[in-house]
């Protein structure tokens, strides 16, 4: 009979193979903790990405007097919600900690004090329940959030992440082997939709407000600029941003009105033929026949038109999860974790956060 210790676990063979015999004999779940920024959140993901549970508390409210997050509050009102957060996943899941399997967490890059505050929460569970911990990349997050309850989605594929803080275009070689074909030298593509949308006069976070005023405006209007056709596969919203707030300033001087519809609409669409654009270029340049976009600008609706457009023109399979998976959250975190996990990958409790942790 094979020597077992008091978990019942066969002593006789690597903990990897422990693991992968665990893997085919049942479903693996993991308990993923995000803290990078404003939504305090947790989740728990099986090992066929199906979603048991997807709690997010979400600072917005707290934020927006202040017109975008404020890295101290953020950090405390982590502290003051995440056990709550953890525990509804759990419950909403219907499982106990000792049906877990491991823990996940964000590591970087976002907010320190953000960051901090989840990954200690998650190195003391860990320790208190003798679970395995396992460390995620938040834009790694992004990218297997395109597996979540899409269980035929599968690398290699293209992965356009357009958050608030990134604008990256990565080639999802395979499971955990990434190649960045371009990132933004500047703004994010979110911060961009923000920048302007503040100064509009529209409420914090500005995408979704952009996205709403736009329908309402002619996006021929104002011939802002784009990049160079032939540029490489790295952004710049810069000087794009720069162009509005320069249409918006010069208008101002000459006494002149402006119709917000129109800038936003022309703002968007200059975004949008941008984004567009590089992730076709990166799927030509990779010979790849699939483009998964997410982060929270992948729920832009003029966007989502674009590109189904564009990748029905170009031989594409478009996948964009959910609006939930795009926006931040933790499903995406225990999901980039099963893979560590199978592969039996796991952080040390001495893990520290990395807030410019690069993919
Ligand atoms: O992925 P996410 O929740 O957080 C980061 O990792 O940054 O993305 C938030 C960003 C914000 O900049 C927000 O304005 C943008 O996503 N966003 C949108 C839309 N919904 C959210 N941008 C354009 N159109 C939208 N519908
Ligand atoms: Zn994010």
């Amino acid at each position: 009979m094979a020597k077992t210790n008091s978990e019942g676990r066969d002593k006789s063979l690597p903990y990897s193979d422990i693991i992968r015999e665990r893997v085919e004999k049942m479903q693996i779940k993991i308990l993923g903790i995000e803290t990078s920024c404003d939504e305090t959140a947790a989740a728990v993901v099986n090992c066929d990405g199906v979603v048991l549970s997807n709690v997010i508390y979400s600072q917005i409210d707290i934020h927006k007097i202040y017109g975008g997050v404020v890295p101290e509050i953020a950090a405390r009102n982590h502290i003051a919600k995440i056990d709550h957060v953890v525990a509804t996943a759990l419950s909403d899941a219907g499982v106990a900690l000792s049906h877990i399997d491991a823990i996940a967490v964000t590591y970087g890059p976002g907010l320190v004090g953000a960051l901090l505050t989840g990954l200690n929460f998650a190195k003391a569970l860990a320790y208190s329940a003798n679970l395995p911990l396992i460390a995620v990349n938040h834009l790694e997050g992004h990218i297997a959030s395109a597996y979540l309850e899409n269980v035929d989605f599968r690398p290699p594929f293209v992965a356009l992440i357009a958050s608030g803080g990134h604008s990256h275009l990565v080639h999802v070689k395979d499971y955990g082997k990434y190649e960045v074909l371009g990132k933004t030298a500047d703004d994010a593509a979110g911060e961009a939709f923000d920048k302007v949308a503040r100064t509009l006069g529209l409420p914090y976070p500005g995408g979704v407000e952009i996205d709403r005023l736009a329908k309402l405006g002619n996006p021929h209007a104002i011939p802002f600029p784009r990049p160079k056709a032939d540029a490489g596969l790295d952004f710049s919203f810069s000087g794009l941003k720069s162009a509005v707030l320069n249409y918006l300033n010069a208008a101002k001087m000459k006494g002149e009105d402006i119709n917000p519809a129109d800038v936003a609409a022309s703002f968007q669409e200059a975004v949008v033929d941008i984004l567009t654009q590089k992730a076709i270029k990166s799927c030509q340049a990779t010979n790849s026949t699939r483009l998964a976009v997410v982060g929270g600008v992948a729920c832009n609706s003029q966007l989502k038109a674009s590109l189904q457009q564009a990748c029905q023109r170009e031989g594409v399979h478009l996948h964009i999860p959910k609006p939930i998976f795009c926006t931040d959250n933790a499903a995406m975190i225990a999901m980039a974790a099963h893979v560590y996990h199978r592969q039996g990958k796991f952080a040390a409790l001495s893990l520290n956060a990395v807030p410019s942790l690069e993919l």
